[in-house]
């Protein structure tokens, strides 16, 4: 294999540039080039790419974002276009190709290897940490310290006024990013998608807190939590209790922002082990983390698994020390 492409695929996730590095760095001392295709799998099939060498790849470790870009390419689910891209990489001589993100890109990248032979090996890259088989995906760390930082701040507000504050962290279909940050910003409610707390129930908790002397609280509420995420509970809540409150919305400053030293160090170990996969001839897998080390699973397990169970442990955790 002289020739590998690299995407970046779904949402960005910080983390994703100090993956994209680690691929080119790593095939060089292969003796591989690698092209990096723009905006995701749009670029594989209109044969969008540049080069990538060692220079190109230098003072991105700490950078948020992805310098290729990427996008959710909903003509990719077409047999026909990924035919396309097939032949387009066939055509260009690109042997390989490593897709960093989430369970969707996936889906994609193993299509493309079994209907066209195409070697592929994924990363999985996005802040929610929805994707079976590895304990972290790009990005989450980042997101997660990013919301914990941003509650830190609420918290002088709400201690000082008395006020109460819901706040919104991303996650449409999972709580990691919410279940995380509340054990880690102390939150006095976490509210995810996974599980249904009725809103009398938080309120009847939060009522036994402030019967206790707690003057102000913070609930840390997904946005697909099926109350409506956090405008929907906190109305439903302020209608069962008299309460002071705010909302406010994290929304894409979760995504941005330069990665944790924990995203860098999985993305660089992933990406290193994801090449090494395919120079060794091992395709079709996912490196992602396993016991926090590098660890190949196959891609077909992957997909066919929706994503890893709520740490609920941890949310019981969140509500035992809430005070
Ligand atoms: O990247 C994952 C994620 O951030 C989800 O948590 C969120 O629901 C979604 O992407 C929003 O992405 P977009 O605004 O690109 O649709």
């Amino acid at each position: 294999m002289q020739r590998i492409g690299v995407l970046t695929s779904g949402g960005d996730a910080p983390g994703m540039n100090a993956a994209i590095r680690a691929i080119v760095r790593r095939a060089w001392h292969h003796d591989i080039e690698v092209v990096g295709y723009e905006d995701g799998y749009s670029g594989l099939v209109e044969g969008a790419y540049r080069e990538l060498d060692n220079r190109s790849v230098g003072n991105v470790i700490q950078r948020g974002g992805t310098i290729l870009g990427t996008s959710r390419c909903a003509e990719f689910y077409r047999p026909d276009v990924r035919a396309l891209a097939a032949q387009r990489m066939v055509a260009d001589g690109i042997k390989g190709l490593v897709v960093i993100g989430g369970d969707g890109s996936f889906r994609g990248a193993l299509e493309l290897a079994e209907e066209h032979g195409v070697a592929v090996c994924g990363i999985p890259g996005t802040i929610d940490n929805d994707v079976w088989g590895t304990e972290e995906t790009l990005g989450f760390d980042t997101a997660v310290n990013t919301a914990m930082q941003a509650i830190d701040a609420l918290r002088d507000t709400s201690e000082s006024t008395g006020t109460n504050f819901f706040v919104e962290v991303m996650g449409r279909t999972s709580g990691a990013i919410a279940l995380y940050t509340g054990l880690a910003a102390g939150a006095a409610g976490v509210l995810i998608p996974e599980t249904s707390e009725p809103p009398i129930e938080l309120a009847k908790r939060l009522q036994r807190s402030i019967g206790r002397g707690k003057r102000s609280h913070i609930v840390v509420v997904s946005e697909g939590d099926e109350a409506g995420g956090a405008f929907g509970v906190a109305h439903q809540v302020a209608e069962l209790m008299d309460i002071e409150f705010r909302v406010t919305v994290l929304g894409h400053t979760q995504r941005g922002g330069s990665p944790t030293a924990r995203d860098r160090i999985i993305a660089t170990e992933s990406g290193v082990l994801a090449v090494d996969a395919l120079v060794a001839g091992t395709y079709g897998m996912m490196a992602g983390m396993q016991h926090r080390e590098p660890t190949l699973v196959p891609l077909a397990d992957v997909v066919a698994h929706r994503h890893s169970e709520a740490e609920l442990d941890k949310l019981r955790l969140a509500m035992e020390l809430a005070g």
